[in-house]
C-alpha cells in the first residue's frame, strides 16, 4: 500500500476583480464595521463576465501542470468539487478532460461532487482513498475545487468570493493524512440550499446556517476525539495539533467555531485549560446544547479565552479567506494555503486539523502530517509556486457601484445562450482561460490569454466545449 499518500502540490487562482469590504459597507449602507470587524472581512474577489467556474479551473490545473511540470499522461484520476451549476448533467471535469485529450490521456477517472461548501472534500477523500487502495494504477489524483460564491442584495451578499484550487494527489506527500483521524457529522437541514435552478443565488437562512456550522464543529471535533483515542491510546486536546484550518464562510465564524473547540476541551478535561480560562468558563459548564448556541455571554468568554490560542493556532490560516472571501468549496483549502504561505519553512513534523462543512448538511474533521520532501513537492516550492503575496496584490479594485452593476449582467446572463462576452481580458494574467461566447445550443467556449494579446483569442491555445477535435474555429 502506498505511504504517506496526501497532497503533493497546490496552486490557487482567484479572480483579478475585487471590491473592498469597506466600500461595500458604506455602499449597502451598513453600520461602519459590520463587514470589516463584525464578519471580519477585508476584500471579496469576484468573477466578471469573462470568468466563471470553469475558466478558472482551466486556469488553475493548467498552471499546476506547468509550474510543477507535471505530464498530463500521469494523471489518472481527476476530481472536482464545486457547487457553481452551470450543467445539470455535464460535469466541470468534462470540460478539464480538454487539457488532457491534447495529450492522448483520457483513461481518467472521477466525475464532480456536490454538496455546498462540502464538495471539494469529498472530492479530496476520493483521490487520496483511490491512491491508498488496491484500484490505484500508480498514476497522480488531481482535485479541483472551484466556486464563484453570489448572494442576492441583502446581509449574505459581503459573504461572497471566488476561487479554484488544484491539489496534486499521490503518495510520499508533503501534506499526508492520517486516514484514520476523522470525525463526521452530517444531517438534514434547510440552512442553505439552491432549490431555483433559474438563480445562481441560494436560498439562505443565515442564522440557521451560523447555528449548524458551530453544531457540527463540536459534533465533528467529539467523533474526531473518539477516534483519536481508539488509535492513538490516549486523549486527544488543542495541544496535539499546531494548527486548525477551518471552511471560512468569513473570519468572525472561525473566531467563534476555534472558541467552541477550546470550549469542548475544557468540557472534556478541564485540566487542559489554565486556572483563569476555568473560572471564565466554568459558568457555562451546565448549560444545554442547545442553550450553549444561544448564550452570547459563553460566546464572549469562550472567544476571550481562546483568543491567544487563536493569534497562535488559527490566525496563519485566515490571509486568502478574508482578502478573497467564501470561496465556497475553495474556502478551506484557501485557508491551508495560507498557512503555508506563512509558515512554510517551519511546518515539517507539525500536525494541522481541518474542518470542513457544506450546508445541507455534512461536515468532517480530519488530519493532516506535514513533512519534509523533495523538489518540486517541497513546502518552499508550494508557497512559492501559488506566489499568494504577487496575486493578491496584482487585483485590481472595482468600486462597488459597478460590482452590483457587474452582478446584474451575471444574472442576466445565467443559464442564458447565443451571447458573446466582451472578451475584455485586460485585468487577467498570460496562461488565464476566460469566456468568450455561449452558443445557441448553449454549448461554452473558453480562449487563453497569451503574453502578447489582451483582447484577440489565442490561435494555438483556443479550447471549445462541444466540438469534437476541441478547437473553436472562429470563436
Ligand atoms: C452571516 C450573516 C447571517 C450575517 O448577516 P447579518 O445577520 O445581517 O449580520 P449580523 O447582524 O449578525 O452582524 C454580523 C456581525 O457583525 C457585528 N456587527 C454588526 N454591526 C457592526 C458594527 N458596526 N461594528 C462591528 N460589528 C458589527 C454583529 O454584532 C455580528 O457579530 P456577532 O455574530 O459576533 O454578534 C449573513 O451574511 C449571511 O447570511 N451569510 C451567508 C450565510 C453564511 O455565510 N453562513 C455561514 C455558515 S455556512
Amino acid at each position: 500500500m502506498a505511504k504517506n499518500v496526501g497532497i503533493l502540490a497546490i496552486d490557487i487562482y482567484f479572480p483579478p476583480a475585487c471590491v473592498q469590504q469597506e466600500a461595500l459597507e458604506t455602499h449597502d449602507g451598513a453600520s461602519k464595521g459590520k463587514y470589516t470587524i463584525g464578519l471580519g472581512q477585508d476584500c471579496m474577489s469576484f468573477c466578471t463576465e469573462v470568468e466563471d467556474v470553469i475558466s478558472m479551473s482551466l486556469t488553475v490545473v493548467t498552471s499546476l501542470l506547468e509550474k510543477y511540470e507535471i505530464d498530463p499522461k500521469l494523471v489518472g484520476r481527476l476530481e472536482v468539487g464545486s457547487e457553481t451549476v452551470i450543467d445539470k448533467s455535464k460535469s466541470i471535469k468534462t470540460f478539464l478532460m480538454q487539457i488532457f485529450e491534447k495529450y492522448g490521456n483520457t483513461d481518467i477517472e472521477g466525475v464532480d461532487s456536490t454538496n455546498a461548501c462540502y464538495g471539494g472534500t469529498a472530492a479530496l477523500f476520493n483521490c487520496v482513498n483511490w491512491v491508498e487502495s488496491n484500484s490505484w494504477d500508480g498514476r497522480y489524483g488531481l482535485v479541483v475545487c472551484t466556486d464563484s460564491a453570489v448572494y442576492a442584495e441583502g446581509p449574505a451578499r459581503p459573504t461572497g468570493g471566488a476561487a479554484a484550487i488544484a491539489m496534486l494527489i499521490g503518495p510520499d506527500a508533503p501534506i499526508s493524512f492520517e486516514s484514520k483521524l476523522r470525525g463526521s457529522h452530517m444531517s438534514h437541514v434547510y440552512d442553505f440550499y439552491k432549490p431555483n435552478l433559474a438563480s445562481e443565488y441560494p436560498v439562505v437562512d443565515g442564522k440557521l446556517s451560523q447555528t449548524c456550522y458551530l453544531m457540527a464543529v463540536d459534533s465533528c471535533y467529539k467523533n474526531f476525539c473518539h477516534k483519536y483515542e481508539k488509535f492513538e491510546g490516549k486523549q486527544f486536546s488543542l495541544s496535539d495539533a499546531e494548527y486548525f484550518v477551518f471552511h471560512s464562510p468569513y473570519n468572525k465564524l472561525v473566531q467563534k467555531s476555534f472558541a467552541r473547540l477550546v470550549f469542548n476541551d475544557f468540557l472534556m478535561n478541564s485540566s487542559s485549560v489554565d486556572e483563569v480560562a476555568k473560572e471564565k468558563l466554568g459558568p457555562f459548564a451546565t448549560l444545554s446544547g442547545d442553550e450553549s448556541y444561544q448564550s452570547r455571554d459563553l460566546e464572549k468568554a469562550s472567544q476571550q479565552v481562546a483568543k491567544p490560542l487563536y493569534d497562535q493556532k488559527v490566525q496563519p490560516t485566515t490571509l486568502i479567506p478574508k482578502q478573497v472571501g467564501n470561496m465556497y468549496t475553495a474556502s478551506l483549502y484557501a485557508a491551508f494555503a495560507s498557512l503555508i504561505h506563512n509558515k512554510n519553512s517551519t511546518l515539517a513534523g507539525k500536525r494541522v486539523i481541518l474542518f470542513s462543512y457544506g450546508s445541507g448538511l455534512t461536515a468532517t474533521m480530519f488530519s493532516l502530517q506535514l513533512r519534509d520532501s523533495q523538489h518540486p513537492f517541497s513546502l518552499s516550492n508550494i508557497a512559492r509556486v501559488m506566489d499568494v503575496d504577487g496575486k493578491l496584490k496584482s487585483r485590481h479594485e472595482f468600486p462597488p457601484e459597478e460590482f452590483v452593476e457587474n452582478l446584474k449582467l451575471m444574472e442576466h446572463r445565467y443559464g442564458g445562450k447565443e451571447f458573446v462576452t466582451s472578451k475584455d481580458t485586460s485585468l487577467l494574467s498570460p496562461g488565464t482561460f476566460y469566456l468568450t461566447e455561449v452558443d445557441s445550443m448553449y454549448r461554452r467556449f473558453y480562449s487563453k490569454k497569451t503574453k502578447e494579446s489582451s483582447l484577440t483569442p489565442a490561435e494555438n491555445g483556443v479550447i471549445a466545449n462541444g466540438v469534437a477535435n476541441g478547437i473553436a474555429n472562429g470563436h
